[in-house]
């Protein structure tokens, strides 16, 4: 029986934890016709919430509803011609008119025959993006429509947004059935939309997500399980959930452990959860923490440091004392830490980390910096003999 867990970045998990408000609000915008609210939308969150994946599902959606779904990619050289391309592949399909026979001449032999070539309407490539995109959404009507979708969007050109911003905002204008989703790390398209090109995402509908409530990921690692020949003891579902704290990846990266440690058991009990926390600090040190504290500046990691000192929440007063500066100068980077979402206020004058894990990876930092982590490696022996 494979592992039905999905513990890989992008990949669409079986049961989704969480975000049934985000697909209602989507699938209603859709089915509320154009210029309704929600038809732009953006998804922020911290690496590893689940964006690609809930910007995955709207697709999905989208589909189910009979509409036509456009991926751009931030990586393409044009935002717009990579729409163009694609609308022109779906009017090829969609258009009874996209391919004509032309006659050119006439030949009369023993039998009478019509000379031409199939021209393609599309072929011409003076046709714009816009007026392409145009056809396709008249040529769709009013029941079906068009979802353009944007992953990692903090990483997108500006001009090359701002270019395709236009393009889009003509379709809504004109009252065309599209709408349009974009993902990306919160950090970083907070600091996009500062950017006076970015008005349009600003004024979409913006969904934030994080981590899931402690039940709902219980219940979508038991209903995981309860998909297959196997089961899982109540209580060992809701001790997978506590270790991965709501945090979707770890909601399937513990969920797998548990599953393989389970062996060839056709219950998954609790000590098979348990077995995960110690490789769910792993692998979360190794694939979410430590490449983000690789490229922080010295003075937030300084401050994340100064956190280590308490064991839950600390005090910003102690945090500025421990760091020696004044207590101005201290909340400068409280702020800038908010904003990377690796802390988060916890109640009056106090912060805690916002992500399961990043205390434990940062002790392992510091250990690793001591030269306490890897002992350097031992014993001598000859060259084996060719
Ligand atoms: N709602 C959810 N419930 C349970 N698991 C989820 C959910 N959303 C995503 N996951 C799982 O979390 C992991 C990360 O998902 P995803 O790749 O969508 O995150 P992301 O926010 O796009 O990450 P990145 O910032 O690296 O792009 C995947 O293993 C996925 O299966
Ligand atoms: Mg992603």
């Amino acid at each position: 029986m494979p592992n039905p867990f999905r513990a890989s970045f992008g990949a669409v998990p079986p049961f989704l934890a969480g975000r049934d408000g985000a697909l209602d609000d989507f699938e209603l915008a859709l089915d509320h016709g154009p210029g309704a609210e929600g038809r732009a939308t953006l998804i922020m969150g911290a690496r590893g919430t689940g964006k690609t994946v809930l910007l995955t599902e709207m697709e999905a959606i989208a589909r189910d509803h009979d509409w036509q779904v456009i991926s751009l990619h931030t990586s393409a050289p044009s935002l717009l011609d990579e729409a163009r391309t694609a609308a022109i592949e779906i009017l090829r399909e969609l258009d009874p008119d996209a391919s004509r026979y032309r006659p050119t001449g006439a030949s009369v032999g023993r039998i009478v025959s019509i000379d031409g070539t199939w021209q393609d309407a599309y072929g011409d490539p003076t046709l714009s993006p816009g007026a392409t995109l145009q056809r396709l959404t008249d040529l769709m009507g009013s029941e079906t429509g068009l979802l353009l979708t944007l992953d990692e969007v903090q990483s997108v050109d500006l001009d090359r947004l701002a270019a395709f911003a236009q393009i889009y905002q003509d379709l809504v204008r004109a009252e065309q059935n599209v709408a349009f989703v974009a993902a990306g790390i919160g950090a970083g398209v907070r600091a996009l939309l500062d950017s006076p090109k970015t008005t349009f995402l600003r004024r979409a509908r913006r969904v934030e997500i994080g981590a899931v409530d402690i039940g709902s990921a219980a219940a979508a690692i038991q209903a995981t399980v309860a998909a297959t020949d196997r089961s899982i003891a109540p209580e060992a579902a809701v001790r997978a959930a506590e270790i991965s704290q709501g945090y979707p990846y770890l909601i399937q990266y513990v969920g797998a452990q548990a599953w393989s440690h389970a062996g060839d058991e056709t219950t998954i009990l609790l000590e098979d959860a348990q077995s995960a926390l110690a490789s769910a600090i792993e692998q979360m040190s190794t694939n979410v923490h430590e490449p983000s504290l690789r490229d922080l500046a010295p003075r937030k990691l300084e401050y994340l440091r100064a956190m280590l000192e308490d064991d839950g929440p600390s005090a910003v007063a102690d945090i500025a004392q421990r760091l020696g500066t004044y207590h101005g100068y201290q909340s400068v980077y409280r702020d800038r830490l908010i904003e990377d979402e690796l802390i988060r206020p916890a109640g009056r004058g106090r912060v805690e980390f916002a992500l399961p894990y990043l205390r434990e990876a940062l002790v392992r930092r510091s250990a690793r910096d001591a030269g306490h982590a890897t002992p350097p490696a031992q014993g001598v022996r000859p060259r084996r003999t060719r």
